[in-house]
């Protein structure tokens, strides 16, 4: 008789975990028992390259050899992730004799515990068992996943920078999330970033942030367009960090959604800053930033072996005699590997000539790539002496990214 399997979240931290087997099923399941800070022993005469890179950076012990039962001394649950039957079943009778649960991939009937399909979502984790059925747990799994991007409040649990002292009488009610959106291509924002979105009370957009992210809010949600803010740049950001931390401290969820990655020249440390200063709670959720992104969308990589061992991302957007100016110029020239500039096409002309005036030749790759990864992306294919004039001859626009070094030409034919 089959009777239903009665569910346990286990508290694996700093608890013995024994893993027999180093193969695809062990390197499929070693990474949610380190997630739940398990101490892992792992049996095993050969390793997969992934576990094997977590053994040597010491997240588990490897014990390279076939599993003996004194290897069970102090564990709390075992995995057994061969596909030998014999052996599984000798695993899984020492196991058994020491009432420790074992879990086995080879014959989901001998096992004592079965491991469900699983999704998390901030401090909530679903785990769905399918009555012996892999797949439908993972069907049913997946239907809770994407009921939960929807539905479920902001996530509590995520690392949350500058978090006011509750001693010191800090509201604690609302929150402000930096979200990077990516570079353009709605899909291109993390998955993170995507669930933050849909659970914002208020999202305060910029002008760079794809359009359809934004189609896809709740009705109910406030949308401030930070690119319609009026006065001059300063003032305007001061404007948008009087919107993030008074929204918040109305109790509002605020996404401060930004083109990219919300810290490569998006005036992000700015706003974590002002929030900080008012006792707002910030999460900062990475973007995919179109320095890298507009060259790799142009089929251009920013390293390439034997062809660029770095590359320097660099603002353009004073020209290079400007006093105001951070960047030197000079040194750039004298570097070998790839350049890439945002915000440089209305000073591009000063800045190659500033380049090869010190030393980078002029017939150097370069590349513009504007709009990248959007269904208007257009690439210009040029020379360091000659992209200023071919970019102004084919009228391209901000935004655009200009990439310098012999990694433009690295992948073609
Ligand atoms: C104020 S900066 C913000 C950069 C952004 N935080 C990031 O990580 O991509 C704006 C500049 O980024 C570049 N940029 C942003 N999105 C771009 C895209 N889709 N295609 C080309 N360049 C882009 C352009 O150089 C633009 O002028």
């Amino acid at each position: 008789m089959t009777s239903n399997p009665y569910p346990l979240g286990l508290r694996l931290h700093g608890r013995r975990v024994v893993v027999v087997g180093g193969g695809a099923v062990a390197t499929r399941r070693v990474p949610a028992l380190l997630d739940a800070g398990a101490d892992v022993l792992l049996v095993s005469p050969e390793l997969t390259p992934a576990l094997r890179a977590r053994a040597d950076a010491g997240r588990l012990h490897w014990v390279p050899r076939r599993f003996v039962p004194e290897d069970l001394d102090g564990a709390w649950l075992v995995q057994v992730a061969i596909d030998d039957p014999m052996a599984a079943a000798s695993v899984s009778a020492v196991a058994a004799e020491r009432r420790i649960f074992c879990v086995r991939a080879d014959d989901r009937t001998a096992a004592t515990a079965w491991t469900p399909a699983v999704t998390r979502h901030g401090p909530v984790t679903v785990a769905v068992l399918g009555g012996g059925d892999p797949r439908r747990a993972m069907t049913v799994r997946d239907a809770i996943r994407d009921l939960l991007a929807v539905r479920l409040a902001p996530d509590e649990t995520a690392p949350t920078q500058r978090r006011p002292d509750a001693s010191t009488g800090g509201p604690q009610a609302g929150r402000v999330a930096l979200v990077g959106a990516g570079p353009g291509d709605p899909e291109l924002i993390t998955v993170k970033g995507w669930r933050l979105l849909t659970e914002a009370d208020v999202v305060v957009a910029d002008r760079l942030v794809p359009g359809l992210l934004l189609d896809e809010l709740r009705p109910d949600v406030e949308l401030v367009d930070a690119s319609k803010i009026p006065y001059g740049p300063s003032r305007a950001q001061e404007e948008i960090n009087q919107i993030l931390v008074d929204r918040a401290l109305a109790g509002a969820f605020v996404v401060r959604l930004k083109g990219g990655d919300p810290y490569v020249f998006g005036r992000g440390g700015e706003e974590l800053l002002a929030c900080a200063a008012a006792g707002v709670p910030v999460t900062v959720v990475p973007g995919v930033t179109s320095s890298i992104a507009a060259p790799a969308a142009a089929g251009i990589p920013v390293t390439h072996r034997g062809v660029a061992h770095e590359f320097t991302v660099v603002s353009g957007h004073l020209a290079p005699d400007a006093p105001a100016s951070l960047v030197r110029w000079d040194a750039l020239a004298g570097l070998h590997g790839t350049l890439v500039i945002l915000m440089g096409l209305k000073n591009l002309a000063a800045i190659t000539a500033t380049l090869i005036a010190n030393g980078r030749s002029p017939q150097t790759p370069a590349a513009v790539v504007q709009e990248a990864t959007t269904g208007t992306q257009r690439v210009l294919r040029s020379t360091l002496g000659e992209v200023a004039a071919d970019a102004l001859t084919a009228d391209l626009r901000p935004p655009a990214v200009v990439v310098v070094g012999d990694v433009v030409g690295a992948l073609d034919g």
